[in-house]
């Protein structure tokens, strides 16, 4: 079960009932859109949506495969097949054991040129989503958060990424160098749903910081987060919550 805090957090005693929530919140979506034959949703990396799609797998029945087109927030400029990539990480957690056509599933290709790579990316999101004033609006952005306050590949000190006006950019991960390709704050802030999926007691400070937007949240790309036209929502376990009593 989940408790509600306010409005947009809910906070459940197990990361199991948070996945099986945010799989009953996406198929509500689908369900709600039955006049629209698509929902478009950017997946993210990270533990706990790998626990997620780790989830859906197990409990396939619960999701319209067909009606989902599938892209990511992120990515590490690294093969598909490489261990770190998001890609082969929802391949085997979730793509392999579940029926979405082939050709609904954007990924972003990791092993081309970054710079490159994040134009023709967001070139193909903006030819296959709806736009809202000129942008193109996913149906539900899935989003982690890292101790640092980072979310998809936006990481502090990326500031020229908080205010870009592009959808996509290549990015750099501040202690290991990686090379990533990130959406865009712009791009994030104007699906229809955000839905961040945070636990573990690692992240509960930071939760505390990003939400009750404590002194220096100007520097954590996690607070930035807004839907600016549509709505936000924190799925968190009480590990994660533990500071926003
Ligand atoms: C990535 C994600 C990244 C991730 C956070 C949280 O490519 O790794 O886009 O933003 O969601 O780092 O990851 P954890 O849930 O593993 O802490």
């Amino acid at each position: 079960m989940y408790t509600m805090t306010q409005q947009n957090i809910r906070i459940f005693n197990s990361v199991s009932g948070l996945a099986g929530f945010f799989t009953g919140f996406l198929q509500q979506h689908i369900d709600a859109n039955a006049g629209q034959p698509i929902v478009s949703v950017a997946l993210s990396g990270g533990s706990t949506p790998r626990t997620i799609f780790e989830y859906m797998a197990a409990n396939p029945e619960r999701i319209s495969w067909d009606k989902l087109r599938l892209f990511w927030g992120d990515e590490r400029c690294v093969g598909p097949g490489h261990s770190e990539s998001n890609y082969r990480m929802v391949q085997e957690s979730l793509l392999k054991h579940v029926a979405v056509p082939d050709n609904n599933v954007f990924r972003i290709k990791g092993e081309a040129d970054p710079a490159g790579e994040a134009a023709r990316y967001a070139s193909v999101v903006s030819h296959m989503l709806p736009d809202h004033g000129g942008i193109p609006r996913f149906d539900l952005v899935m989003l982690g958060m890292g101790d640092d306050g980072h979310t998809a590949s936006i990481f502090p000190g990326n500031r020229q990424l908080l205010h870009s006006n592009n959808l996509f950019e290549p990015a750099t991960h501040p202690t290991t160098g990686q090379k990533r390709i990130t959406a865009t704050l712009r791009l994030i802030n104007t699906a229809r749903n955000i839905v961040f999926l945070v636990t573990g007691a690692a992240k509960a400070d930071m939760l505390a910081r990003v939400i009750k937007k404590k002194e220096g949240w100007e520097l954590l790309p996690a607070a930035h987060v807004q839907a600016a036209q549509g709505k936000l929502l924190w799925l968190l376990d009480e590990d994660a919550a533990s500071l926003l009593g």
